[in-house]
């Protein structure tokens, strides 16, 4: 089991573009690994990209309903036409949240930690998630999409946080 530090928003891993991975070897298997116990280790944790512990490399893990499961170079080949507005959250924005439109459904080809393509068709939260960490591995943040920043808001206390996590994405 390794966690890595989970690093946050002014650290520039965070807005590089991360580079597609040409093989899945050992070092690929070590950090989805790392991807895997970060995220699990972390409350509310609902997906963490490689840019998040500063590997600029396009890897990916989602972590719905506690089930982890790995994406390495994603890429969105279809998305509805219709969208979601919902709050959000970051591991790399700690304590920060605010509305954002998401497709409502996205399906994402990518490889899995056995370097196997796949194809998965998600939709709601996990099509949420999804959107969210593909945007960190190309060097953007949720408040970004936020057609209204005025609306990124603190939420200081635990309690606050419990009354909000079932909704939110922790990523
Ligand atoms: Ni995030």
């Amino acid at each position: 089991m390794a966690t890595r530090t989970i690093v946050t928003v002014g650290h520039p891993a965070l807005r590089q573009r991360a580079k597609k991975i040409h093989r899945v070897d050992e070092s690929v298997k070590q950090l989805v690994d790392d991807l895997i116990d970060t995220v699990s280790a972390t409350p509310n944790g609902a997906g963490l990209a490689a840019n998040q512990i500063a590997v600029p490399l396009r890897a990916l893990v989602t972590y719905v309903d506690q089930k982890p499961q790995v994406f390495i170079n994603p890429e969105i080949v279809e998305e509805s036409e219709e969208v979601d507005e919902a709050e959000e959250g970051c591991l790399s924005i700690p304590g920060w949240y605010g509305p954002v439109w998401r497709k409502e459904r996205v399906t994402v080809r990518a490889l899995n930690e056995k370097g196997k393509q796949f194809k998965v068709k998600a939709a709601d939260f996990e099509a949420r998630v999804l959107q969210h960490e593909i945007d960190h591995l190309n060097g953007v943040l949720f408040i970004d999409r936020m057609e209204d920043k005025t609306q990124l808001h603190r939420v200081e206390s635990d309690e606050e946080e419990e009354q909000l996590e079932d909704e939110q994405v922790f990523a």
